[in-house]
């Protein structure tokens, strides 16, 4: 017996993001791999199946690629239906195609079910289109993590072809990111925006500019982190000046609990709560 393989999206965070198709079929799943950044409470969906964590983040330093790729063929093997449960879209920075290859090449079936990827959620909350009508006609994900000596003109290229930019996978090296596009003649006054754990209680933003941004770096990022890039933010430096003059009362990270201690409603607002980091709490 062969089952089949499902690569499920898990969205960005928050379990309620998931789609209706990804719930039905962790209900029905004799077995899911998950990745690290998966909300525990989308695995729990899974009642019935054996739940097989894999990830550096669990703590499995050698779970390489091709250690999941095998693992996979084997619980394929093993159970008729297996969700493979990977953090925003599969499609997107999830090196899904390594895995259908290696589905394929022994001849296992297999379905990718699309997820809300980070740059949808963290755009969703800051009120911002990525392609707002007037300003910006392209968008582009992007990561700056290149294989090991290929040239940073690979994404540089990319990220100055494109009016509005969310770069992944940039958490710890975003300040590089930024001395990067502003050596390759970007305006210091670009805005950006740093979103962390978009979707989560725990979210922290912080909108700046690219010059400041090079400068003065936010804290280390306490989880997944985005690094968005262009003039579709100028709102939000707006937004976020009024946050440090004292004009706002929401200025802790998350909007929920801002408006809790306030007792008070927030009107609405584009770029809500992008607070410094330093200052995020409780
Ligand atoms: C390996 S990539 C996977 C991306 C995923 N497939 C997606 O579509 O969102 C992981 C990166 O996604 C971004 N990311 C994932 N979840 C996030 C979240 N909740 N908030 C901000 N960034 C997130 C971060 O840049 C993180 O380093």
């Amino acid at each position: 017996m062969t089952g089949k393989i499902y690569l499920v999206g898990a969205g960005p965070g928050a379990p309620d993001l998931l789609t209706l198709r990804a719930s039905r079929l962790l209900q029905q799943a004799d077995a899911v791999l998950y990745d690290a950044l998966v909300h525990p409470e989308v695995v729990a969906l899974a009642r019935q199946a054996k739940k097989i964590p894999v990830g550096k983040r669990c703590g499995r330093h050698s779970a390489d690629q091709q250690f999941i790729n095998k693992l996979l063929v084997e619980t394929a093997r093993q159970y008729p239906v297996v969700v493979r449960l990977k953090g925003g879209d599969p499609m997107l920075f999830g090196r899904a195609h390594e895995e259908l290859e290696a589905l394929t090449a022994v001849g296992i079936f297999w379905e990718v079910v699309p997820g809300i990827t980070a740059a949808s959620a963290a755009s969703a909350e800051l009120g911002v289109s990525l392609t707002r009508r007037g300003m910006a006609r392209s968008v582009a994900f992007l990561t700056h993590r290149v294989k090991a000596g290929a040239p940073p003109s690979e994404w540089l290229a990319a990220a100055q072809g494109a009016d509005t930019v969310a770069f992944y996978m940039a958490g710890g090296t975003g300040p590089q990111v930024a001395a990067a596009l502003l050596q390759a003649g970007k305006s210091p006054d670009t805005p950006v925006v740093w979103v962390e754990s978009a979707s989560l209680p725990e979210q922290r933003r912080h909108a700046t500019t690219l010059g400041r941004f090079s400068r003065e770096p936010p804290e280390s990022p306490q989880g997944p982190a985005l690094l968005l890039v262009g003039e579709v933010y100028r709102e939000c430096l707006a937004a976020e000046a009024g946050n440090s003059s004292g004009d706002r009362t929401d200025t802790v990270a998350d909007g929920q609990t801002a408006e809790k201690q306030s007792g008070q409603k927030r009107s609405p607002t584009i770029c809500p709560s992008a607070s410094p980091p330093a200052k995020a709490g409780p």
